[in-house]
């Protein structure tokens, strides 16, 4: 996933706000901004995302997959996501965790789905606020990256966005150099657990505008931001994608 900023829609915009998006990022985003930036729209308006942007070197993404196609009524098939332009998903997300039940390992097993059918993929991992509270959030996260990708031969461009939950649409976010210690943290462990000792890619969600951002990308662990709530607005979005360009790379 060469993407580093990444905006998560969840399930929002609509046939007329999504043209809106697409003309307020493009007022606002520098030329050179655009190839670090990608967006997942909900499934159903992933066609008409892609149309609206064309060609302009946005990635699609999707939000989640499922680990088959076939005779799983309701489920969205990696083929049918690649089918409309989606160069990678998103999987594990917390809300995917909490309101649908999804356990570390449906994680596991779509991260090897996913890896066997090339689509590359943004885990998402992160603690519950008790558990940042209590000084736990290394141990929560160890068991969390160990469940689901111990043993396994990752993807070059395997990324994880570090979530935690509690800074997810709250406005509160850790600290920013608490946030350096983690991810550095995560880049060890994904390495001393994968099996081709891979140091993956870590971007930050949570709580990520424009009034942050700057800051945020200042840490050197920090690879880029999967953006929510902010991303719903094309001209913020861009704004943050702009801010990005200043970490150099
Ligand atoms: P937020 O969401 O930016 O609205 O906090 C981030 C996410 O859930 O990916």
């Amino acid at each position: 996933m060469d993407r580093s900023i990444i905006g998560n829609w969840k399930s929002n915009g609509s046939l007329e706000l999504n043209k809106i998006w697409f003309k307020d990022f493009q007022e606002n985003i520098k030329d050179s901004a655009i190839s670090s930036t990608a967006i997942c729209p909900p499934y159903l308006y992933l066609d008409q995302v892609s149309n609206i942007i064309n060609k302009a070197n946005i990635s699609i993404g999707s939000q989640d997959i499922d680990i088959s196609n076939g005779a799983r009524t309701g489920s969205i098939s990696i083929e049918a996501c690649k089918d409309l332009g989606c160069q990678f998903s998103i999987i594990g997300h917390s809300e995917r965790r909490t309101l649908f039940g999804e356990t570390d390992l449906n994680v596991r097993e779509k991260l090897l789905v996913a890896q066997d059918k090339k689509m590359s993929i943004v885990m998402c991992i992160g603690e519950p606020e008790e558990d940042y509270l209590s000084g736990n959030t290394k141990d929560y996260l160890f068991n969390q990256i160990n469940k689901t990708i111990k043993n396994v031969d990752l993807a070059e461009d395997f990324t994880i966005a570090y979530e935690p939950i509690w800074a997810i649409g709250t406005g509160k976010l850790p600290k920013m150099h608490e946030i350096n210690t983690i991810h550095k943290y995560i880049k060890d462990i994904v390495q001393s657990t994968s099996k081709n000792s891979m140091v993956p890619k870590v971007i930050y969600g949570g709580s990520v505008t424009s009034e942050n951002a700057e800051e945020l990308f200042k840490e050197d662990c920090v690879d880029g931001a999967l953006i929510g709530g902010a991303s719903l607005n094309g001209k913020e979005f861009a704004k943050i994608a702009n801010q990005f360009l200043n970490k150099g790379l």
